[in-house]
């Protein structure tokens, strides 16, 4: 009993401990040294991480818009647009907003938000944080929805209502394996073959 008890003095560390404190350690050391190595390779990329998922084409008036988003309202305190700015959630993400919202519903949101929402919003009503919106100039609103109407999601992004044009053969192969005897049957169509749906913001990628 007293021999053990001095032994252990000795040796404060079990080998088990030992053994756990060595692999964490290398565990961390590894971990520090990939992270370098990724933030590395981000900084020395040219390819952007995140991919824009919008195609715009700007009018002048559009220009001028973006510039009043970006630089005289504080939109991006709240909003995201071309990925750049704060994105809170569901609603201001303005990336294909152009797709999803015309130009005068856009403008008429702006000056009477919560007629237009028919309901309550959560920043842009009277009284709220964006309340100041509503009182721009008509030429600035108007400019801010043209250039918000000009944000097109490609198809595929997740703001796109438009699913992706291209044929994924790993899609296809899962559809083929996996998907209801109806799927294959035709009783459902393939969205992607749908040509009712626009495609008009998207590059030809298919070749026939
Ligand atoms: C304090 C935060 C905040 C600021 C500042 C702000 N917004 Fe918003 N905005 C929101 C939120 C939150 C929503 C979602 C609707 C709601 O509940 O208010 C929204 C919704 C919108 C929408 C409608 C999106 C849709 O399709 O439903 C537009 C357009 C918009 N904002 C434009 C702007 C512009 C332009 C500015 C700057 C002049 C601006 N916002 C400033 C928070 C903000």
């Amino acid at each position: 009993m007293s021999s053990q008890s001095t032994s252990n003095q000795k040796s404060p560390v079990k080998s088990g401990e030992r053994v756990i404190f060595i692999v964490t350690t290398i565990f961390i050391i590894l971990a520090v040294i990939a992270f370098g190595g990724m933030e590395y390779v981000r900084h020395h990329s040219a390819k952007p991480m995140f991919s824009i998922t919008t195609n715009y084409q700007f009018s002048p008036e559009a220009k001028r818009g973006m510039d009043l988003f970006f630089r005289k309202g504080s939109c991006t305190d709240c909003h995201r647009a071309l990925n750049s700015g704060t994105n809170m959630g569901p609603g201001t993400d303005l990336d294909g907003e152009g797709t999803k919202r015309g130009m005068a519903w856009i403008y008429n949101f702006l000056r009477r938000p919560e007629q237009t929402y028919n309901g309550q919003t959560l920043d842009h009503g009277p009284g709220k944080a964006a309340a100041f919106v509503s009182d721009w100039k008509a030429k600035d609103l108007h400019a801010i929805a043209a250039f918000l109407t000009a944000l097109q999601a490609k198809s595929g992004s997740s703001v796109s209502p438009v699913p992706p044009s291209e044929r994924s053969p790993f899609v296809d192969s899962m559809v083929k394996k996996f998907a209801p005897e109806s799927w294959k049957t035709g009783k459902y169509k393939d969205m992607r073959d749908d040509s009712r749906v626009s495609r008009k913001s998207d590059q030809p990628q298919e070749k026939q």
